[in-house]
């Protein structure tokens, strides 16, 4: 089991140009507005005040940089897919998006957060396309999971595998988390370890 000795709020970027250096493997949580990812960076380094999160969307509006245990970053994305914000601002955060997904060269897995209480959404689907479309190596992440009995949430997830079988022939990982239960930790830091592991290796 990975253990987090450290984590610690490095920097927040608004644009590409002003990203720490590539010195360490990186980690990036993107996924809609309000979908959970600034909880989850809390729930994985059991900090629950180092990624600022909110119920109200759009809280987090620049890329933070967060150092786990000296070695590897968690990184920390603005949302895509909120309504209200205005047309220039969901311009601006889209194209630092993907700046950063495509010209970032120590970045080895973003993490994709779909909340599963939702049926397959269309801005969700869109940006899995892209990912695949770019070959960016990403999993999937559904949140929110103590939000629904188990028969639902074993419905929902087999019902988003099926609509992903029809356009893929491969599905990519894909976890089941609660930032609120603690579910899925080990498993997500286990594949992180693993992929740092690999890179120590070559
Ligand atoms: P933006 O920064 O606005 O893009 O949002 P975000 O994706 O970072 O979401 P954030 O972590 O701020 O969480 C949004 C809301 O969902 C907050 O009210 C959280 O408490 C709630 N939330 C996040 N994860 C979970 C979870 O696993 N279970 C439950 N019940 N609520 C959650
Ligand atoms: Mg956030």
């Amino acid at each position: 089991m990975t253990d987090i000795r450290s984590a610690v709020f490095v920097k927040s970027s608004p644009d590409n140009k002003n990203l720490p250096p590539e010195k360490y493997p990186e980690y990036a949580f993107i996924g809609r507005s309000n979908v959970g990812k600034s909880s989850l960076i809390n729930m994985l380094t059991l900090k629950e005040n180092l990624a600022k999160t909110s119920g109200t969307p759009g809280k987090t509006q620049l890329i933070n940089h967060f150092l786990i245990n000296d070695e590897w970053y968690l990184v920390d994305l603005p949302g895509y897919g909120y309504a209200r914000v205005g047309k220039d601002q969901k311009q601006k955060f889209e194209k630092m998006i993907d700046d950063y997904l495509t010209e970032r060269g120590t970045l080895m897995n973003t993490f994709l957060l779909i909340d599963v209480r939702h049926e397959p959404l269309a801005n969700d689907l869109d940006f899995i396309q892209y990912l695949g479309e770019s070959a960016l190596p990403f999993s999937l992440v559904f949140t929110k999971a103590d939000k629904l009995g188990p028969v639902r949430l074993l419905e929902n997830v087999e019902r988003y595998k099926g609509v992903l079988l029809q356009s893929w022939e491969e599905l990519p990982p894909i976890f089941v988390t609660s930032s609120e239960k603690k579910l899925g930790r080990s498993e997500l830091l286990n594949y992180i370890n693993t992929i740092n592991q690999s890179l120590k290796n070559d």
